[in-house]
């Protein structure tokens, strides 16, 4: 059995995840402004993935949110069973009455944000400010746990040093607190990618608990995927950055999907259809130009493509471009060009 099997195999193993199963064990990580609800419609036409998680929603609106106007907190009806809903916050309170919300919505599971180190987060005392605050990172997963009988996912990074035993001994007390599945980003806070992250820390993680592990970070090919399972014993993969340069990976590393030369104009084209079907012509380009510097990492002169890109106005404009700048089959790499992986 060759590699890419070897993968397709262990990735089709059914995870059991709280009172819940799950397959692939392959999940499209949780990206503000990129992970909407029209590049996940996009992702859910490829499938191959086991679930898809939501941008960060803050935990203090999603209580009294409106699908029809949030443009983070909405979703598409089909995705609810395979769609988990991150949420980031500072106090016990807030945070389980969102998770009581996703629940009665019909989400598959919460996710809780104890990761992000933007600094507008971290001010609040959410996201990876959580930290540095143990017992209340620990008290918010008893709390929403005792709340929700949906999965309860946590996901975290190493912390604010280098050394990883806070994480590790963090693990073990999510898992006390009744976390059912962790997924972990091996960097420090506030690296911002910009250092490579330490795969080896996901071993010590995985090691620590019983509950399922996600591994997170720098997932770009298949023997990337590979390499991370087998090297850290990890459960599942989490992609976030490379899905949104290539919205078919899931397909290509679970069902063996071949994309042809055609892909990248078809799918730049269905980003920006998906996009003005969900918002309004100004917020589908806004969000279309987020898109825009992963998917161009696809090109040997991407910084050239991406610039084209970028210049259009409103829909039809972006149209014109993606045809004028693709229709010529740019030439691909095999592997993004990290510079334009923001
Ligand atoms: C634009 C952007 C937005 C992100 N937003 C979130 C978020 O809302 N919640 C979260 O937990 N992580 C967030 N992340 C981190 C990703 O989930 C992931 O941990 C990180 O990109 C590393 O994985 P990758 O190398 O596969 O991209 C974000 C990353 C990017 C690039």
């Amino acid at each position: 059995m060759d590699d890419k099997q070897a993968m397709k195999q262990s990735l089709g193993q059914v995870l059991h995840i709280g009172s819940k199963a799950m397959s692939p064990r392959l999940v499209l990580a949780p990206m503000a402004g990129l992970g909407h609800i029209a590049f996940r419609h996009l992702v859910s036409e490829f499938g191959g993935f086991g679930l898809l998680f939501t941008g960060m929603c803050s935990a203090k609106a999603v209580p009294h949110e409106n699908p029809r106007v949030s443009p983070v907190f909405c979703w598409r009806q089909e995705e609810l069973p395979f769609l988990v809903c991150q949420i980031f916050g500072a106090d016990p309170e807030s945070m389980s009455r969102a998770a009581e919300r996703i629940e009665k919505e019909g989400f598959w599971g919460v996710d809780l944000n104890f990761g992000c180190s933007v600094s507008a987060i971290c001010k609040k005392g959410a996201g990876a400010a959580l930290l540095k605050t143990p017992d209340q990172a620990v008290a918010i997963v008893k709390a929403v746990r005792a709340s929700v009988s949906i999965p309860v996912c946590v996901k975290f990074r190493t912390g604010w040093d280098s050394q990883v035993d806070g994480a590790v001994e963090l693990a073990r007390a999510f898992e006390e607190a009744g976390a059912d599945a962790i997924t972990f980003h091996p960097r420090v806070a506030p690296d911002r990618r910009n250092r490579p992250p330490v795969w080896r820390h996901i071993t010590r993680i995985k090691a620590a608990v019983s509950i399922p592990v996600f591994g997170n970070g720098n997932l770009f090919d298949e023997q990337d995927g590979n390499r991370m399972m087998g090297e850290t014993g990890c459960d599942g993969l989490s992609i976030g950055r490379m899905a949104v340069a290539r919205p078919w990976i899931f397909a290509q590393w679970t069902h063996g999907f071949i994309p042809d030369q055609d892909i990248y104009i078809s799918t730049a084209f269905r980003m920006i259809e998906l996009l003005t079907r969900h918002y309004n012509e100004v917020y589908a380009v806004k969000l279309f130009k987020k898109f825009v510097p992963y998917f161009s990492a696809n090109f040997k002169f991407g910084h050239e493509i991406c610039k084209k890109l970028l210049i259009a106005e409103t829909p039809d404009e972006v149209k014109q471009r993606i045809d004028q700048v693709l229709s010529v089959y740019p030439q691909t790499v095999a592997r993004p060009n990290q510079n334009l992986f923001l």
